[in-house]
């Protein structure tokens, strides 16, 4: 709105930096809520007249050109979601790119090829990833900052272009800021936070800072067995990080002395292999409890009775924030601990928020409606990060 009043949207191409990385099978988005989520702010810069050259990265391509990591398929989608034609540029600041915002008419909206083609722009050096910015900048006129999910990321689209242009946040941005605040000034108590995903040893600063501040910590996931090793069970061939072990004990001590509670799950779904996420064949799945899990079992899922345990301990919360699956949702025999989590959010009178890429993917994709959340974020890392009260390169760059 800033940048509108001030008249530097109209007529000027306006770069918005989005985070459009999607879920991918092939060519085939298996979830688009993050290319919705960027379509208000497109179509407001878009009415407001500006040509509106779009820009994200998807996965993590090695600072080349790599096909199976091409926005080609995210561009076709947007264009739908706009009702209007997005013109595709094959490269990010080439010949393509040039001819393709040149050729923007008032109004008109492009979308340049995946940004981490260019090394540049996830470059550790300043002065390569400053280098990057000016290539950008040199396709626009104003910056507007929108990609919530890569505000973590000192990349240079994220950090150094906006120094190079007039910036300002757009309105995601301003949406998911608001909603993560309430999480961390004044929130409203219990406080419960469910987390779950791969591994300890991406959440230990969030659960660290967590300890502070929430009432009541819910675990599952694959990085649980970290957490039920620590109490002495034996996990099976689960997923174990043995160096987290000591942090983990240390966690759950501080936990106990400070009054927060853990809650770990009571049993498992697991298998004696990995199921087949490709296929989803019908795998073998076993219950166990936590204190007799066998040997060549993979902890795959909370079981039955945690689910039950998990809906309780969510049902009498005023706040919950969620990230990560309680297990490998993907396939229906290890679907429903998470199904359980999303449905005790959804039944709980609580201000709920989902945070993260995988999580908020998972409620998508197992047909939850996303309007029964308080607010379904579209960032992992970042919103993490937020909540760890870490300075965010991609905010303070827009503050500046
Ligand atoms: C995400 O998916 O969390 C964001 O798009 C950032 O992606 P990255 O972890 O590859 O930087």
């Amino acid at each position: 709105d800033d940048l509108i009043g001030q008249g530097q949207v109209a007529g000027k191409r306006v770069f918005v930096r989005a985070d459009l990385n999607v879920p991918l099978a092939g060519a085939t988005i298996t979830d688009d809520g993050r290319i919705r989520a960027a379509v208000p702010t497109i179509t407001r810069l878009a009415e407001a007249g500006a040509k509106v050259i779009v820009a994200s990265h998807l996965g993590r391509p090695k600072g080349e050109p790599d096909p199976q990591f091409s926005l080609a398929p995210v561009a076709a989608r947007l264009g739908e979601l706009l009702g209007k034609d997005v013109a595709f540029a094959a490269d990010t600041v080439g010949d393509s790119a040039r001819a393709t915002v040149a050729g923007l008419a008032d109004g008109q909206v492009a979308l340049l090829e995946n940004l981490r083609f260019n090394a540049g722009e996830t470059a550790k050096d300043d002065a390569e990833r400053g280098a990057f910015a000016d290539e950008l900048a040199a396709l626009a006129d104003t910056y507007v900052g929108d990609g919530f999910g890569a505000v973590h990321r000192k990349h240079a689209s994220v950090y150094d272009l906006p120094a190079r242009l007039p910036h300002a946040a757009g309105g995601l941005i301003a949406t998911e800021v608001g909603v993560l605040r309430k999480l961390t000034e004044d929130v409203t108590r219990p406080y419960a936070v469910v987390l779950g995903g791969s591994k300890v040893s991406d959440k230990l600063g969030v659960i660290d800072h967590l300890l502070e501040k929430a009432d009541r910590i819910l675990v599952g996931g694959g990085m649980v067995f970290t957490f039920l090793k620590a109490q002495g069970h034996e996990v099976g061939k689960s997923l174990l990080q043995e160096d987290q072990l000591p942090v983990v004990r240390e966690y759950l001590a501080r936990a106990e002395a400070r009054g927060v509670e853990f809650v770990l799950p009571v049993d498992v779904v697991g298998a004696t292999g990995f199921p087949d996420l490709k296929t989803l064949a019908p795998s073998s799945p076993v219950t166990a409890a936590v204190d007799a899990i066998p040997g060549d079992l993979i902890g795959l899922d909370i079981g039955p009775e945690s689910r039950k345990l998990f809906a309780a301990k969510l049902a009498d919360a005023a706040t919950v924030f969620w990230n990560g699956p309680m297990g490998v949702f993907e396939h229906p025999d290890y679907a429903d601990g998470t199904r359980a989590v999303a449905q005790a959010l959804i039944d709980s009178p609580a201000f709920t928020v989902v945070g993260g890429g995988d999580s908020a993917a998972a409620v998508r994709i197992l047909g939850f409606d996303e309007n029964a959340f308080g607010h379904i974020s579209t960032g992992g890392g970042a919103s993490l990060e937020y909540l760890e009260g870490k300075t965010l390169p991609g905010l303070a760059a827009l503050e500046g």
